[in-house]
């Protein structure tokens, strides 16, 4: 096994599934002691997913999408987001966006030039108190109306004494069913935010409330989700991009469907051709357990999460969880003898206390000493790892890492399947994507895999970076509902 978790290291693109022979670069290997290694073996094992796999999960995943867009008894919600198209380049006017993601709330104000690809934009972050994602929903709402009213002011955007409010378009990155754009229902909170009396209620005149008992002179004129504004930035950049996408705290992605392939909204009469972005929310692909390779470790994160049984594909996947699987298992290995023995083990055991940033930095060190590792669980463990120990968790981070980039391009490559779509681009945003080492590339190789393109032409669609879905995107949803609205 030694040999085999040292392949590739010495040029930077390791990955656990890659079959090319390399050079092994870490002699410190063979201290490993043979009961964790066999262990760590296992592990490779039932992380490691085949391009056979990638494939037949791709396919079950292409079925999912379908049965989405009819409604009956599906996994994944397939979203309506009432976004009609791309944007021209002719959209103009001027727009606040809200953006609450997981550990910000972004305000931003957007002006669109109506030249293409041209805009202005201000903002300010506000960090999102811990207790806010498991409060009340007046405390939730209360923060965003006070961060937009503060943001309004500091910016002298507030003109007392006029009547019109701003236009607002606020990126809302949960699922929602929307009867229009102006609406969103909470289906169900995702990423492990749990605040009370928001599920089953429209969202918009929640927050209307927030904003009128604080003065804050907004309208809110569209709800979006973040892959939809990601898909509409990007698309305004680039036309060859067909799909949004994000990868961060939660992985999800949005593309364009004509409603005559939407059964579930029949009933509207509109044209064939009409093109609807669809919100997929395919975090919750295989909630009922069907086709992707889960392990004991999978189930534990499900079990202990805020929603059990739901977004069990996201689990798998996305940052929030990749770093609490790795605290997983170096758990049970501890537990069972194998690794940190006689250590204090206290900051392991916190929930949470590992994340993808910390797998990022222990990939990013390539070093035969592995300082730049130990330094940071010493950091965070309170200890330093022995040598062996290092490489062990090394290769771990690597292994449940490089699961989650192929297990993101089956996703990808499923709705590029499903539209038949042969070449085009895909706007990924998100933390994860844009700064954890390796990631990009491994995703690439997963759907160069799953799709099979000929070795001449080996990348014909193309994870790039996203333009800014919640800032421009979010606004160019505001012109576009506008419009349509007149
Ligand atoms: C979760 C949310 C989804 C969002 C994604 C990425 O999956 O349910 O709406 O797009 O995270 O932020």
């Amino acid at each position: 096994m030694f040999e085999k978790m040292h392949k590739g290291e010495a040029d930077g693109t390791y990955s656990p599934h890659t079959t090319a022979t390399k050079k092994p670069t870490l002699e410190a290997m063979s201290d490993v002691p043979s009961d964790l290694s066999a262990a760590v073996q296992e592990l490779e094992n039932i992380f490691t997913i085949s391009s056979a796999k990638l494939n037949s999960i791709t396919d079950h995943f292409v079925e999912e999408l379908e049965k989405g867009l009819t409604g009956e008894g599906a996994n994944i919600p397939m979203n309506v987001t009432w976004v009609f198209g791309f944007p021209t380049g002719n959209e103009e006017g001027e727009y606040v966006t809200l953006d609450m993601g997981g550990t910000n709330l972004r305000v931003c104000y957007v002006v669109l030039t109506n030249r293409r690809g041209e805009y202005k934009i201000l903002q300010d972050k506000c960090p999102l108190p811990d207790g806010l994602k498991s409060g009340t929903a007046e405390q939730l709402w209360g923060f965003v109306a006070d961060c937009t009213g503060k943001f309004l002011r500091e910016n002298n955007l507030v003109h007392p004494g006029k009547k019109e409010k701003l236009p607002l378009s606020f990126t809302f990155s949960f699922p929602v069913t929307q009867a229009n754009i102006r609406s969103g229902i909470l289906q169900r909170w995702t990423k492990g935010f749990d605040v009370d009396g928001v599920e089953g209620h429209d969202v918009v005149p929640q927050l209307e409330k927030a904003f009128a008992e604080k003065n804050v002179p907004v309208e809110i004129v569209a709800v979006v989700n973040d892959t939809t504004g990601t898909l509409i930035a990007s698309a305004y950049q680039d036309p060859e991009i067909k799909i949004g996408s994000i990868f961060s705290t939660g992985v999800n992605a949005a593309y364009m469907e004509r409603f005559k392939a939407i059964p579930k909204i029949r009933s509207h009469n509109l044209p064939d051709d009409t093109e609807i972005a669809i919100n997929t929310e395919y975090g919750a692909f295989d909630n009922d357990k069907k086709v992707l390779p889960r392990t004991r470790f999978d189930d534990q994160i499900d079990q202990e999460s805020a929603r059990p049984g739901q977004q069990l594909y996201e689990k798998m996947v996305a940052g929030l969880y990749v770093g609490e699987l790795l605290r997983c298992v170096f758990l049970e290995l501890h537990h069972r003898g194998l690794l940190f023995r006689g250590r204090d083990i206290t900051a392991v055991q916190e929930k949470s206390g590992l994340d993808s940033a910390f797998m990022s930095t222990v990939e990013q060190n390539n070093t035969k000493s592995m300082a730049g590792i130990a330094e940071e669980c010493k950091r965070l463990f309170g200890f330093e790892p022995e040598l062996y120990e290092l490489e062990v968790i090394r290769f771990l981070t690597k292994l449940i890492a490089t699961r989650a980039a192929r297990l993101y391009a089956c996703g990808i490559a499923a709705v590029a399947r499903k539209q038949g779509l042969e070449r085009c681009h895909v706007g990924v945003d998100g933390s994860v994507f844009h700064c954890y080492a390796h990631f990009q590339e491994r995703a690439a190789q997963a759907l160069k895999e799953i799709m099979d393109w000929p070795e001449e032409d080996p990348q014909r669609i193309t994870l790039v970076s996203a333009q800014d879905g919640s800032g421009v995107g979010a606004a160019l949803i505001a012109a576009l509902a506008l419009r349509r609205s007149q």
